[in-house]
């Protein structure tokens, strides 16, 4: 229970001051989740005192939460190339991989993510390991959810059909699409693991992330900001 408070407080110092990033002029991908909920609050109140952004939803959730905020939005279709996208992440190790989706987010999220020149992850320490051991999320078409578990065992997974908690039956995504949780045990090699799931058919977006740029890990309220190792 403390521990669940201390990391509910270093979210929010986390996700805000990732916001120090955020300069007049930008279009900024507004990632999903209960830590980058806390920059697009503070960056509800930038723009209140003028600051001028426009904001790319990954998300419903991150959508309504910025309008309620006063954020500007626009869509990839308009400004297909961003210039900062911020997230969320479920875990991140020392050499910058990162696993998301735990929200059932990931597949915007990567597209945003992918289309900003930088991109920022904040998280409180929790997530922050040596190698990752997360479950990988993958969205998967209904249709394909059974041969996408079949191949996630031969990879050596445990595949899970996530269950909506509630609403009976299987999580159903902003997109449509089932989500898979692919449990690996201890992930040695994320590139090659996010290789092989890509070539799954059916699979539309798995949940490892080789893009971060620069981390912003909050322990005991105190942010360390970490740069990509070169
Ligand atoms: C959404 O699908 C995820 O990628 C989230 O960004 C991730 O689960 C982080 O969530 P919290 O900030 O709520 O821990």
């Amino acid at each position: 229970m403390k521990d669940a408070l201390a990391n509910a407080e270093d979210k929010r110092a986390a996700g805000e001051a990732v916001a120090a990033l955020v300069e007049d002029g930008m279009v900024v991908g507004l990632g999903t989740g209960s830590t980058v909920a806390w920059t697009i609050r503070r960056l509800g109140s930038m723009v209140g005192d003028g600051l001028e952004i426009l904001g790319v939803p990954t998300s419903y959730q991150a959508e309504s939460l910025a309008i309620e905020c006063g954020i500007t939005l626009t869509t990839l279709s308009q400004h297909p190339s961003l210039d900062l996208a911020i997230d969320g992440a479920d875990q991140v190790d020392e050499g910058f991989f990162v696993i998301k989706g735990g929200g059932a987010a990931h597949a915007r999220e990567k597209v945003v993510a992918y289309s900003a020149r930088r991109f920022a992850i904040v998280a409180d320490a929790s997530k922050y390991v040596p190698r990752l051991d997360h479950p990988v999320p993958l969205e998967v078409l209904p249709f394909a959810a059974g041969i996408v578990s079949r191949k996630v065992e031969e990879l050596g997974g445990r595949a899970t059909l996530r269950q909506a908690k509630m609403k009976d039956g299987p999580v159903i995504t902003d997109n449509g699409n089932f989500i898979v949780d692919a449990d690996f045990g201890e992930i040695l090699d994320p590139s090659l693991l996010a290789n092989r799931l890509s070539a799954i058919p059916g699979l539309v977006e798995h949940g490892i992330f080789e893009n971060l740029d620069r981390l912003y890990i909050a322990r005991s309220g105190e942010v360390e900001v970490i740069d990509r190792p070169k």
